[in-house]
């Protein structure tokens, strides 16, 4: 249950913003739409993608002892009976007696129907995963689930990474992808859906430096996101109480984050022991023990498991950077979303629709894209375009003017205070290279200067 306390930002707000925007829109919504099921538009696919390739980039890429995978979604149906899914993955279901709406028991505040205030049923256990059926016939035989966590993909593909890259303990298996879940409260826009997208690590450590290896993750991970943007205020750690550990965990903190709903659960960074593997060996038969050469001894290492939510923190992100400043015109709206996130990073700007800016436009334009995700755009005043680029989090604008005919210089725009430079084009996409790694705006590249024109 999420603890009632509002941030500044308000949930409408975001949702119409990412339907106006084309981030995010309900999935088949010509026909209804389907609950908790979303679609991302051509913004919010670059900016998912941003988030997937940042969090890769920290978890695989720059890191020397982690490897990637990526499993399928449906796998062989025992996999779900050794995790503990089959079992025990569900959650109380309660139903209104009046209206007939479906509640999760621990969702519902008095014990009354949060719709209607009816009478509500006797809580009984409802399974989250769903089913289905592979090959033409449907019975027991055929049946399988759609996985509703990535990490059992990786546990059982622990052995093959093993075998296959020689890795030595510590290491880890990181694995992006899609889970599902047959949620029973839902409503809170993409914080929890039926079909959503995971990001986990399951680290594999000798036993006795798994607590060590836990901190270190739970410090990683939190660092991630404060990294990319997110207010150190609206992170907090909380650790799990012993009642509410889930059953293969020795310890778990979740990293909240303070979501439009309230603190809510971003990402569960959890110390899994030697759980996963001791039930996959037993259910497939197969040894999946590590053989540590220093001691000449098999173990069954440890796992520790930092598993995020793409979705949600597609989410955080957004409502982290969504800001609003009053100025001459109303309300200039602003994403102000780390630059490795931004779904466009530059947006090309003609001073007009006259004919004669056109081919250096292009030029430029032509000349930006083939770096980076750019936007060129002429309809309208260049200050309601600057708006636009500024409601998407695109970080600088590049416009061209009369005088750009003549000196071969542009402007430089960017969203955060506004601050302009007027730079060559030779040096453009040099500069816009150096500002979006992180160089300040102030500093200037051969041959710029300051500017105060177009706002
Ligand atoms: N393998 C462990 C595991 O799946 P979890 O706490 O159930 O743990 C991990 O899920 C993360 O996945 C959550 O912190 C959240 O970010 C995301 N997540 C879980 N259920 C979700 C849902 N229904 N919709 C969106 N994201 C969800």
């Amino acid at each position: 249950m999420t603890e009632q306390i509002p941030s500044k930002v308000d949930m409408d707000k975001l949702v119409s913003l990412c339907k106006r925007r084309g981030f995010i829109f309900p999935s088949s919504e010509i026909y209804g739409g389907l609950g908790a099921f979303y679609d991302y538009g051509p913004l919010g696919v670059e900016l998912k993608n941003n988030v997937k390739k940042a969090w890769w980039k920290a978890s695989v890429q720059d890191r020397d002892d982690m490897v990637g995978l990526d499993a399928s979604i449906l796998m062989h149906p025992q996999t779900w009976v050794a995790s503990g899914h089959v079992e025990g993955f569900a959650d109380p279901l309660v139903e209104c007696k009046q209206c007939h709406q479906r509640w999760r028991a621990d969702h519902v505040k008095d014990g009354k129907c949060p719709a209607c205030g009816g009478e509500l049923t006797e809580p009984r256990m409802f399974n989250l995963m769903f089913k289905t059926f592979v090959g033409p016939v449907e019975d027991e035989t055929s049946l399988v689930y759609l996985r509703p966590e990535t990490a059992q993909g990786i546990f059982v593909n622990f052995q093959n990474v093993l075998n296959s890259t020689r890795r030595k303990l510590p290491f880890g298996i990181a694995q992006i992808g899609k889970s599902f879940r047959n949620e029973i409260t839902t409503g809170n826009f993409i914080f929890r859906m039926r079909e959503f997208e995971q990001m986990e690590i399951e680290y594999f450590v000798k036993p006795g430096t798994d607590e060590q290896w836990f901190k270190h993750w739970v410090e990683q991970r939190f660092n991630w996101y404060s990294n990319l943007g997110i207010k150190r205020e609206n992170l907090r750690l909380r650790q799990h109480e012993k009642d509410e550990l889930a059953h293969y965990a020795r310890d778990c903190f979740d990293i909240e984050y303070l979501f439009p709903i309230g603190w809510s659960e971003l990402e569960g960074v959890a110390n899994r022991t030697d759980f996963d593997l001791k039930q996959h060996s037993k259910y497939s038969g197969k040894d999946l023990s590590y053989f540590d050469e220093d001691t000449k001894e098999h173990i069954m290492p440890y796992v520790i498991e930092p598993s995020a939510g793409v979705d949600r923190s597609v989410l955080a992100f957004l409502a982290d950077s969504y800001d609003e400043e009053k100025d001459k015109e109303g309300l200039r709206v602003i994403l102000r979303l780390h630059y490795a996130l931004a779904p466009i990073k530059v947006a090309v700007l003609p001073l007009s629709r006259n004919e004669k800016l056109l081919p250096l436009s292009k030029e430029v334009y032509d000349n930006l894209r083939s770096c980076w995700m750019v936007q060129y755009d002429d309809a309208q005043s260049i200050g309601r375009r600057y708006r636009r680029q500024d409601e998407i989090g695109t970080p600088f604008c590049v416009t061209i003017d009369f005088q750009s005919l003549e000196d071969r210089q542009v402007t430089i725009r960017e969203r955060d205070k506004m601050r302009q430079i007027r730079v060559p084009i030779d040096v453009l996409r040099a500069t816009l290279e150096a500002k979006l790694c992180g160089e300040p705006f102030e500093i200037l590249p051969p041959g710029a200067r300051k500017w105060l024109g177009f706002e």
